[in-house]
């Protein structure tokens, strides 16, 4: 039989990502010291009363569904984060809970676009942003924040980029793949355009509690009651917890809006697992201080790798302020070792100095690369001084 897939998913722009995870596996496979810096998720496991808490929500018989969007229990806690860390106030009819924050975002795509409508995306964006938009029927459009502007977008870029079939804007701060952070200032001038225009606010905080040198993080609701009535936040427990298995994500804003997600989601998952449930309300209830912990680790590693990678010939880098990853602009590396781009740069780094990274162009940033600083202090600095050497050898 003839398969005919719908074009919808023809249309999908397959993961640089996966491509190059293959490779390096079938090279491990083969015997090769591989050191991956891919990875997209906190190196370290999800605390133990977490754990705790969902075999213990199973031992007492919670295993049947939930309401669509969450557990009450849990919608409380999540209620009382934002009040502690954002000053927010959310009625449990303005949260819902989803499959990770992913599924919250690809839900929320589904209901808010019509066919044609549009969605304006910073350049560099994590890659799932372009891709769910267009299978919502919308249009991705870009405004690249620049390197010497930090890849931030400035009010301006954002002013000229909204045209009459502007829906909304994403704002991912921090970011993934650069590590940007807004300040609450630059959020302040991003919202009034948004205001002005009627545009709503995405914005992505999933890396919220990974900020470094003394930074803070705002989310753009906290700044005033009329940004907060703009703006849905995405979050979940997948980052900031180390529970990126467990799908436990949400989304928080207009009553109206998550009133529809809560509808799809109603025919789509039902409702997020149970037992991840369970253990994302002992995730807010419990101990934060593992948090504090990690963040700590990940900002020691970015400040010995940091000052490391910069040292490389043809290397420049924006020191990021959140996240666990480094973008450095490798172009100038590339040509001068002899490569037509920086896709062959980095395809050479995995076969050559067995140093697994992604490049950029999977992120709309083709003159870079993303390595993931979510490993270990040793392995982290034997890749670096591993890409050190291959350029150097390299050079014309
Ligand atoms: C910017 C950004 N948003 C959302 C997500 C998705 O998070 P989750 O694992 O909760 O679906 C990721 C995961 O890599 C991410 O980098």
């Amino acid at each position: 039989m003839e398969i005919q897939l719908a074009q919808r998913v023809i249309a999908l722009t397959p993961s640089t990502t996966l491509a190059i995870t293959a490779k390096a596996k079938e090279l491990k496979s083969q015997g090769h010291d591989v050191i991956g810096l891919g990875a997209g998720e906190p190196d370290f496991n999800t605390p133990q009363h977490i754990i705790d808490a969902a075999v213990q929500s199973m031992n007492e018989g919670h295993t049947k569904y939930t309401p669509s969007a969450g557990l009450p229990a849990l919608k409380k806690e999540i209620a009382a984060k934002f009040k502690k860390d954002q000053g927010l106030d959310y009625d449990p009819s303005e949260i819902i809970v989803t499959s990770g924050a992913k599924h919250g975002l690809y839900t929320l795509f589904q209901v808010l676009l019509n066919e044609g409508d549009e969605v304006i995306i910073p350049i560099p964006y994590w890659v799932s942003y372009p891709e769910q938009v267009k299978l919502a029927g919308g249009v991705p459009v870009y405004a690249v924040g620049k390197e010497e502007n930090e890849y931030k977008i400035t009010p301006e870029q954002l002013s000229e980029s909204i045209t009459d079939r502007t829906k909304a804007v994403i704002i991912n701060s921090p970011s993934n793949p650069t590590g940007m952070l807004y300040s609450a200032d630059e959020l302040k001038a991003l919202g009034d355009v948004c205001l002005n225009h009627n545009v709503l606010i995405i914005s992505d905080e999933i890396y919220e509690k990974l900020v470094y040198g003394g930074h803070k993080h705002t989310s753009i609701a906290e700044l005033s009651p009329e940004l907060k009535e703009q703006t849905i936040i995405i979050n979940g427990v997948s980052k900031s917890h180390s529970m990126t298995g467990w799908r436990i994500g949400y989304a928080a804003g207009n009553k109206e809006i998550i009133k529809a997600m809560t509808n799809l989601a109603s025919h789509s998952t039902s409702n997020p697992t149970t037992t991840a449930q369970y253990g994302s309300i002992a995730a807010y209830a419990g101990p934060q201080d593992m948090l504090a912990e990690m963040r700590e680790a990940f900002e020691h590693r970015l400040n010995i790798i940091y000052d490391k990678l910069i040292k490389i010939p043809g290397f420049t880098c924006v020191k990021p302020q959140g996240a666990f990853y480094l973008f450095p602009n490798v172009q100038k590396a590339a040509e001068q070792t002899g490569f037509e781009n920086v896709d062959d740069f980095a395809k050479a780094l995995l076969e050559e100095a067995m140093v697994a990274v992604i490049p950029g162009s999977g992120f709309g940033s083709p003159e870079n690369i993303r390595l993931s600083y979510a490993t270990s202090l040793d392995l982290l600095e034997k890749a670096v001084e591993r890409m050190h050497s291959f350029v150097e050898k390299n050079m014309k």
